[in-house]
This record gives C-alpha cells, sequence and structure tokens, in this order.
C-alpha cells in the first residue's frame, strides 16, 4: 500500500476529502502522517480525531531549510511515497524540493498558470476571468509552476462573492485531487517537458 505524507496549515478540508477516498475505496493508499507547520490548524485536530499520526513542527522564526530538514526527517521517520501539500501555506526549499523529485503534488485554487500564489480566488475575481477552477501539480522549485497533472474549470458567476467562488471552486479542489494523486501512485504517466501525459486523464 502506498503511504501519503500530508502537509497541510489550516482547516484541512482537501486532507479529509483525501481521507474519505480512501475510506471509500475510491484511493487505494494509506495517510502515513499527517504534519502543519502551524499547531493550532483544525486539520490536525481532525486528523488525530480520525486515529491517524499527526505532529505539529512549528516552524514560526525557524531558518527555512533548518525548518525543512525536520519536516524531511518526520516524513523520511514515516516511510512516505508521495507527499500531498493541503493547504501548506508555506514555501519549500529547494532542499526539501530535491529530496522528493516528482514526489510532492499540491493543489491550487485556480487555473495555473493563471493567478498563482496568495489569495487566488480573490486574484480571479479582480481580474474579471470568466472561468477560474483548480489545478493539481507537480512541486517544483517555483511558485505554483510545476507540470500541471489535472484541471476542473469552474465559471465566475457576476454575483460572487471570495466566499461563495471559493465555495464552489473546494467543492472541485475535493475531486480532482484524489483523482491526481491515484493517477500519481498508479505510475500510469509520463512527463514529457512540462507535459504530463497519461491515458487516464
Ligand atoms: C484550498 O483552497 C487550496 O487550494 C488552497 O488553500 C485551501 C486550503 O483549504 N491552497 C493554496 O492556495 C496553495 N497556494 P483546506 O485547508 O480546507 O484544504
Amino acid at each position: 500500500m502506498k503511504r501519503l505524507g500530508i502537509l497541510l496549515s489550516g482547516r484541512g478540508s482537501n486532507f479529509l476529502a483525501i481521507a474519505d477516498a480512501i475510506a471509500e475505496h475510491r484511493l487505494d493508499a494509506e495517510i502515513a502522517v499527517v504534519i502543519s507547520n502551524r499547531p493550532d490548524a483544525p486539520g490536525l485536530a481532525a486528523a488525530l480525531e480520525r486515529g491517524l499520526h499527526a505532529i505539529s513542527f512549528p516552524s514560526q522564526g525557524l531558518d527555512r531549510e533548518i525548518y525543512d530538514r525536520q519536516l524531511i526527517e518526520g516524513l523520511r521517520a514515516h516511510h512516505v511515497d508521495l507527499i500531498c501539500l493541503a493547504g501548506y501555506m508555506r514555501i519549500l526549499s529547494g532542499y526539501f524540493i530535491r529530496e522528493f523529485p516528482q514526489r510532492i503534488l499540491n493543489i491550487h485554487p485556480s487555473l495555473l498558470p493563471a493567478f498563482p500564489g496568495l489569495d487566488a480566488q480573490h486574484q480571479a475575481l479582480e481580474h474579471g476571468a470568466k472561468i477560474t477552477g483548480c489545478t493539481v501539480h507537480f512541486v517544483d522549485e517555483g511558485l505554483d509552476s510545476g507540470p500541471i497533472i489535472a484541471q476542473t474549470p469552474v465559471p465566475v458567476l457576476d454575483q460572487d462573492t471570495v466566499e461563495s467562488l471559493s465555495t464552489r471552486i473546494l467543492q472541485e479542489e475535493h475531486r480532482l485531487y484524489s483523482k491526481a494523486i491515484a493517477l500519481v501512485l498508479s505510475g500510469n504517466y509520463r512527463i514529457d517537458g512540462r507535459r504530463v501525459i497519461s491515458s487516464m486523464l
């Protein structure tokens, strides 16, 4: 069974959607460990409630690479095969990323390369985009810039607020992430330049 390491900083709804997909046999994997850089993250409490290994490594004030070394140790100790960022709001060092080549996934609430970085839903509204959505991608050393695995579009409605748009995008995130994880775990893809090619997509 492939072992997932989840990194989160907040609410953890994407983590819970992954946990549900596993429980409902839509995703063949197990969650080896959940790590948060914020001790008060609701996602961490939810992981503990589900009886998972959940660890908090507070990041405040720590040098990025020193912190990431701790993180690597925690993930290695739990023998993770794939790392899933699920609302992990801290930039990873190149050191961390090079430790797990093409083994780190992220979910982002826009159709990348549009609206990378923080507050992607706000950026889409401000820009007047008619369609936004969500993206699962491999993590490389840039900001939300790694090869794209899967995307779902979400229309922007005239009456949308950041909250209403975020809610509709989040529903799609919850569907998309488990499918993208299943694809990567299956190994049934290849990366050609920036393109992730798979008969499963
Ligand atoms: C999600 O919308 C996720 O796409 C976003 O944070 C939210 C976390 O929600 N991630 C980013 O913006 C990363 N740049 P969750 O804690 O309920 O999964």
